[in-house]
C-alpha cells in the first residue's frame, strides 16, 4: 500500500490510512504495552518486548540456572559488551568494532572525557552548553575539578563557537527538552578547524534518528539504551570511539576487563586493543540479556523509515498544538527533530497527570514542559491521533484543574 499524499495526517481517517501504509506496522506486535495505555514515554523508558523478556528468561533459566559459571564462555557472556556494541554500531552508523556496551552514560562520560583530557594535556578545557542534560554537566564539572582542568559553561548553542585549540565539547545530539537535532557534520567541521573535539551524547537520538556518525565525521560518543532501544530500566550504556582515535586514550577507570589479557591476572594494567579498554568491571549480564533481545526489534528495519515516521508523528502533534493555540519549543513542522515533541503549559504537570488518568502516558519536565514521546516502532498514527483528541478534551473542559492532578509524584 502506498503512503497517503499529505505530508502528515490531519484527521483520524488520514491517520488510519497512514497506519495501513506503515512499513513499520508489523514490529508493533513485538511490544508488550498494556491495551488500555497509549505510551508516549518511549523517549524515557522504552517498553518491554516479547524478545527482551524471552532473552531474559533464557539467560536466567538456561544460562544461569543450568550453565552456571560456564556460561561466561558457552553463552559468550564475557563478550557481551562487544557483541551488543556491534548491534548498536549499526544503529549509529559506525564500524562494528568501534562501540562497546558498559556502565551508564554518566560513568562513560567520566571515562571518555577523562581519557581525552589526559591525552590533550593541562591546557584542555571542558566545554558544556547551559541547559545540557544535568548529569553531563555535573559529571564533567566534577571531573574538571578533580584533574585540575578548566571548565566552561557557555550559552546554549555556542559550544563550537567558544572552542579553542584542545577543548573538549560534550553535546547532546538531540536536546532532551526541545528535541532539536544538532548539525553533526557542520559542528565537527567547526570543531576540527579550531583543534577541538566533540563528544556526542546520543541518549535521545539512538534508535529514532537515522544516524550516520562515521560519515558525518564524529569520533566520540556515549549514549543510553533504555529509551528508544527499549533495553529496560537501567540498561547499560555504550561508548563509541573511532578506531583511529583510540591509541592514546587511557581510561581513568582502568578495570580488569579493560585489560589486554584479563585472565593473565597481571599486577599492572595494559589497555586492551580498541574500545574494549573502556569496559571496567564485570558486565551486568541480566540487563544485557534484556537489551540483546530488545535490539532484535530493529532487525531488518530501514532507519530512514524509523526517522520518517517519528517526524511525521511529531508534525501531526505540532499541527494540533497550533490549532489549539498551544506553544511548543520543538523544531516546527517540516524541520528535523528527535523522537519527541514538547508542549509548554502553565499547568503542565496537572495536564500530564490528567492525561495519565485517561491512559495517555507522557512525562513532565519542570517548570512547564510536557513531553510526548513518539516511538515509531510501537505507536500507530491513530494511537497518537486519539491521544491528541483526549488532550483537546482535557484542555477544553479544564479537567486538569481537579485537585487530584496537582499532587507531585517523585519521578515526573
Ligand atoms: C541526554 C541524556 N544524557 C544522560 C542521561 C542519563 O544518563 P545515565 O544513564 O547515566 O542515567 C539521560 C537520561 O535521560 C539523558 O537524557
Amino acid at each position: 500500500m502506498s503512503m497517503p499524499t499529505n505530508p502528515f495526517p490531519t484527521s483520524l481517517e488520514e491517520a488510519v490510512a497512514y497506519d495501513l501504509a506503515d512499513p513499520l506496522a508489523d514490529v508493533r506486535s513485538a511490544f508488550l504495552v498494556p491495551d488500555e495505555v497509549t505510551y508516549l514515554v518511549g523517549h524515557s523508558l522504552g517498553p518491554a518486548t516479547n524478545l527482551s523478556l524471552a532473552a531474559l528468561r533464557d539467560t536466567t533459566d538456561i544460562e544461569w540456572r543450568t550453565g552456571l559459571v560456564g556460561s561466561w564462555n558457552s553463552a559468550e557472556w564475557i563478550d557481551m559488551p562487544s557483541l551488543l556494541g556491534r548491534q548498536i554500531a549499526k544503529l549509529i552508523g559506525v564500524p562494528s568494532d568501534d562501540v562497546v556496551v558498559c556502565d551508564s552514560v554518566s560513568v562513560n562520560l567520566f571515562k571518555l572525557v577523562g581519557a581525552l583530557l589526559r591525552e590533550r594535556g593541562s591546557d584542555a578545557r571542558i566545554i558544556i552548553e547551559a541547559g545540557e542534560f544535568p548529569t553531563d554537566q555535573y559529571i564533567l564539572e566534577r571531573l574538571a575539578q578533580q584533574v585540575g582542568a578548566r571548565f566552561a559553561r557557555v550559552a546554549c548553542g555556542s559550544g563550537t563557537l567558544a572552542m579553542e585549540n584542545g577543548d573538549i565539547l560534550v553535546r547532546s545530539l538531540v536536546d532532551y527538552r526541545s528535541a532539536e537535532v544538532a548539525e553533526v557534520r557542520q559542528m565537527e567541521i567547526d570543531a576540527e578547524r579550531k583543534g577541538g573535539t566533540i563528544v556526542w551524547d546520543l541518549s535521545h537520538a539512538t534508535g529514532v534518528i537515522d544516524l550516520k556518525l562515521a560519515d558525518e565525521g564524529a569520533r566520540f560518543a556515549v549514549g543510553c539504551t533504555y529509551k528508544y532501544l527499549n533495553g529496560g530500566p537501567g540498561a547499560p550504556a555504550f561508548i563509541y570511539v573511532r578506531h583511529d582515535a583510540i591509541a592514546d586514550l587511557q581510561t581513568p577507570l582502568a578495570g580488569w576487563l579493560g585489560h589486554a589479557d584479563p585472565f593473565a591476572f597481571s599486577d599492572t594494567y595494559e589497555a586492551a586493543e580498541g574500545v574494549q579498554r573502556f569496559v571496567a568491571g564485570t558486565p551486568p549480564i541480566l540487563s544485557m540479556a534484556a537489551l540483546k533481545g530488545a535490539l532484535h526489534a530493529f532487525d531488518g528495519l530501514n532507519p530512514c523509515d524509523v526517522e520518517a515516521k517519528s517526524q511525521r508523528l511529531g508534525d501531526m502533534c505540532l499541527s494540533v498544538f497550533s490549532r489549539l493555540g498551544l506553544q511548543s519549543p520543538s523544531p516546527p513542522i517540516g524541520q528535523r527533530r528527535g523522537g519527541h515533541v514538547s508542549l509548554i503549559h502553565d499547568h503542565g504537570y496537572a495536564v500530564s497527570r490528567a492525561l495519565a488518568k485517561r491512559g495517555i502516558k507522557t512525562d513532565f519536565r519542570t517548570p512547564d514542559t510536557i513531553r510526548f514521546g513518539l516511538s515509531p516502532l510501537f505507536l500507530s498514527y491513530s494511537d497518537v491521533w486519539r491521544a491528541l483528541e483526549i488532550l483537546e478534551e482535557i484542555l477544553q473542559t479544564n479537567r486538569y484543574l481537579d485537585a487530584e492532578f496537582s499532587v507531585r509524584l517523585k519521578v515526573t
